[in-house]
């Protein structure tokens, strides 16, 4: 759907907040940068794009959004290059999957002009914001959420779109330990597990907070029907090296289709690494392992990129993986060579912000 008329204001911020954050000692998540970009749909058309001081939304407590989860998001990352310009990662893919998750809660889209011009204009703006260290990157949060003022089931006619963006570590400092649940899951067959909502995560904390407290990093989730074969992390997708294949569960309707995933499909094969996208059930998993064939196991995502996992739990059974990795290295140094602009950029991922 085209915005009626494009232009985008921009107020900025008196004085930078920038000197307060230790960029040598970032916290994921925790220091917004100046500003954001904010965009309302009503009447049927996008309206009022502007970039303002990042700052607290005022909110009427009847928004559909708070209620009833018509809420959405994306996470994205920008790059500083070797260069010194500043890229933004597989702008076109978010933007495609920020209108699937739309599509399916009967949100409105947000066009593709909005979304990729008004991103580009803010981390332009906040560039300064993108930190130096390797490893490190511009994390962007693109949302959007209901805005009628109504206490009803029916789909919103008004919503609003927000980017905020905020320097980042990686989302996992090492290796994580992760423990496969049982007693809940995450996705059911038909359901909505594959786009990015709100209402997919929130109901992972739960069971986040208790394998916290027994020493793990992270939930694996099996599926809903058999409770047999992976799905996915609750913050990443899963990947499990067998001796020289690379298996990880197929997209679906009950995953979410990472970009990262993607990413590191594409470079596997390119470097001639046999990839199988099928489903893997835990006793193959656990197999594999008894019989030393179990090499590696890693998780991706946009916020942990390419995290190696140390120990996978399993109703009693504790699977430890070994220390020596091949194909995580690799892919972290192949990845990060693009995203850094250290190489060319073969696969057109990258977006410069300002060139
Ligand atoms: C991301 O990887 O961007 C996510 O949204 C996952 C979240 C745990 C930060």
């Amino acid at each position: 759907m085209p915005a009626t008329t494009f232009s985008i204001e921009i107020e900025r911020c008196k004085q930078s907040r920038i000197h307060e954050v230790d960029f040598e000692h970032l916290v994921f998540g925790k220091e917004m940068s100046d500003h954001m970009l904010v965009a309302d749909f009503k009447d049927g058309t996008w309206q009022s794009i502007r970039i303002v001081p990042y700052q607290p939304l005022v909110l009427n407590p009847a928004v559909s959004g708070l209620h009833y989860g018509q809420a959405i998001f994306e996470g994205m990352k920008a790059y500083r290059l070797q260069n010194g310009k500043i890229a933004i990662f597989r702008i076109k893919d978010h933007w495609e999957r920020m209108n699937l998750s739309a599509r399916r809660l009967c949100m409105a889209e947000i066009p593709e002009e909005i979304f990729v011009e008004g991103m580009k204009q803010l981390v332009a703006l906040d560039k300064a914001w993108v930190p130096k260290q390797e490893g490190s990157a511009l994390y962007i949060r693109p949302l959007m959420f209901a805005t009628d003022i109504y206490i009803g089931m029916k789909p919103s006619d008004s919503y609003r779109f927000i980017i905020f963006t905020c320097p980042a570590p990686p989302y996992y400092s090492g290796a994580v330990h992760t423990k496969v649940i049982t007693q809940y899951v995450r996705a059911c067959p038909l359901g909505v597990g594959y786009i990015k909502m709100a209402g997919n995560y929130a109901p992972t904390l739960l069971i986040a907070k208790q394998i916290r407290a027994e020493g793990f990093h992270v939930a694996l989730w099996l599926d809903a029907k058999e409770r047999k074969y992976i799905e996915e992390f609750s913050t990443m997708n899963a990947f499990f090296r067998i001796d020289d294949t690379v298996i990880t569960p197929p997209a679906s309707k009950t995953i979410l289709n990472g970009v990262t995933r993607r990413s590191v499909i594409q470079l596997l094969k390119d470097e001639g690494i046999k990839v199988e996208e099928r489903p893997i059930s835990i006793d193959e998993i656990i197999e594999a392992h008894k019989k030393g064939r179990l090499r590696e196991a890693f998780g991706t995502g946009t916020a942990a990129s390419v995290s190696p996992v140390a120990r996978i739990h399993y109703e009693g059974i504790d699977i430890y993986l070994p220390e020596e990795q091949e194909y995580i290295p690799m892919l972290r140094e192949k990845l990060d060579a693009i995203r850094y602009g250290k190489v060319s950029d073969p696969y057109g991922w990258l977006t410069i912000v300002d060139a």
